[in-house]
């Protein structure tokens, strides 16, 4: 998937932008605050119908304005156009339309534009609680399995009952209804497990993989999901917990607290990885997530890479263009805050791109000086797409 044109409207600090985008490496440079993780945030938010960041709709619109509006044109990998444009009034609330046509439930657009984001925002993912990782495997599997999606909405409402019933003091026929909703949280919970098994045993040989490739070779990560479940059935795990559970007043065991464990050279990778060696599995973890989605969806996601150079080296960060230069991977969006370092990685991958500098939420598009043959022909190639 490509978008080939983006028009944002008072959307955080850019009042207005219209750009057209090559099908491949698109950077955006500019000082802190300019605007470049906005832009790119749009572009999440096309797809996701929400921002990346822990920003509400409200906090979105412009400072002073009403709403926010954001128009993408993009091109499948099978030459589909789809126009789509996410609106948000502080007045009327959000409405997100495909070609014209309203939705009329935001989750039935989660998928159709895949996005992959990788930003300094993601350090969560390894320095949060457990919930964190659950929140990111949940978003992850659902934009891929409706089924999985059933699943865990269904097993959360279970759970919900569940726990009230715990904390009720009078307990007249609390057993009996206690044995309904085990019976249906095993049922919703085995689905959950099996699911989140099978995607991180795919996950973790090409997390490793690219990890040993972004590293250079020097460090061995294991990512494992790890689950009470994977240990003994979960009917018998809910049976000899619940007279803790009634102690407790809530549900103790369960995939609720399951866990994807990091490891960098047998130890956790919270304690006793160095900042680039967790941001180099985060960026590994993404482009394993890339893979797997661009397969299950048949389509190639968009790959956003916020803040290129946050914590990791020079070579790192070249390894992670090589890689993404590579025939697997479809159209991305890079930001730095510096023009000539994010240029000499970029000529030296001998990749082409196009160039955006932001400024005051203004992006202006920049011809680069070192290679005017090059230039051209990127010139063209956009008013090519453009028509
Ligand atoms: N709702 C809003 N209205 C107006 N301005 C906003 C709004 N939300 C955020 N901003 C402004 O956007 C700017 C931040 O933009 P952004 O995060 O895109 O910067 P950046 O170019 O990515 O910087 P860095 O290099 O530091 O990552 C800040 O100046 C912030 O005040
Ligand atoms: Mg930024």
């Amino acid at each position: 998937m490509f978008l080939k044109k983006l028009s944002v409207i008072n959307f955080k600090n850019i009042s207005e932008a219209n750009l057209v985008f090559t099908s491949r490496v698109n950077c955006f440079v500019g000082d802190n605050g300019a605007g470049k993780t906005n832009l790119v945030d749009a572009i999440y938010y096309l797809s996701m119908c929400k921002s990346s960041l822990t920003m509400t709709d409200g906090q979105s619109v412009r400072h002073g304005a009403d709403s926010f509006l954001l128009e993408g044109e993009y091109l499948s990998d099978g030459e589909r156009i789809e126009r789509i444009v996410c609106g948000f009034r502080r007045s009327g609330g959000k409405s997100v339309r495909r070609n014209g046509k309203e939705y009329e439930k935001l989750a039935d657009h989660i998928g159709l534009i895949p996005v992959v984001i990788v930003s300094p925002a993601d350090s969560f993912l390894v320095s949060d609680a457990a919930d964190e990782r659950r929140r990111y495997l949940n978003a992850f599997l659902s934009q891929l399995d409706r089924e999985y999606l059933t699943a865990i909405v269904k097993y959360n409402h279970v759970l919900g009952e569940r726990n009230r019933l715990l904390k009720q003091l009078d307990w007249a026929g609390g057993e009996e209804l206690l044995d309904v909703l085990d019976e249906q949280l095993v049922r919703w919970g085995e689905v959950v497990c099996r699911k989140r098994r099978e995607l991180v045993e795919r996950l973790a040989p090409q997390v490793a993989e690219y990890y040993r490739i972004l590293s250079d070779d020097r460090e061995q990560i294991e990512l494992v999901y790890h689950s009470e479940l994977n240990e003994r059935p979960f009917a018998e795990l809910l049976a000899s917990a619940r007279e803790k559970d009634r102690i407790n007043q809530f549900s103790t065991a369960g995939v609720h607290r399951d866990d994807l464990r990091m490891r960098i050279g047998g130890y956790p990778l919270k304690k006793y990885g160095s900042q680039g060696q967790q941001k180099s599995f985060l960026v590994a973890l993404k482009l394993a997530q890339y893979r797997l989605a661009a397969t299950v969806a048949g389509e190639k996601p968009i790959l956003l890479l916020d803040d290129l150079f946050d914590k990791l080296d020079m070579a790192r960060v070249e390894q992670l263009i090589r890689l993404v230069s590579g025939p697997e991977f479809g159209q991305i969006f890079i930001t730095d805050c510096n023009k000539v370092r994010l240029e000499s990685i970029l000529e030296r991958s001998g990749e082409s791109y196009t160039l955006w500098r932001v400024d005051g939420g203004e992006p202006c598009q920049v011809e680069s000086e070192a290679d005017p043959e090059r230039v051209d022909g990127r010139v063209s190639e956009i008013k090519n797409d453009a028509q």
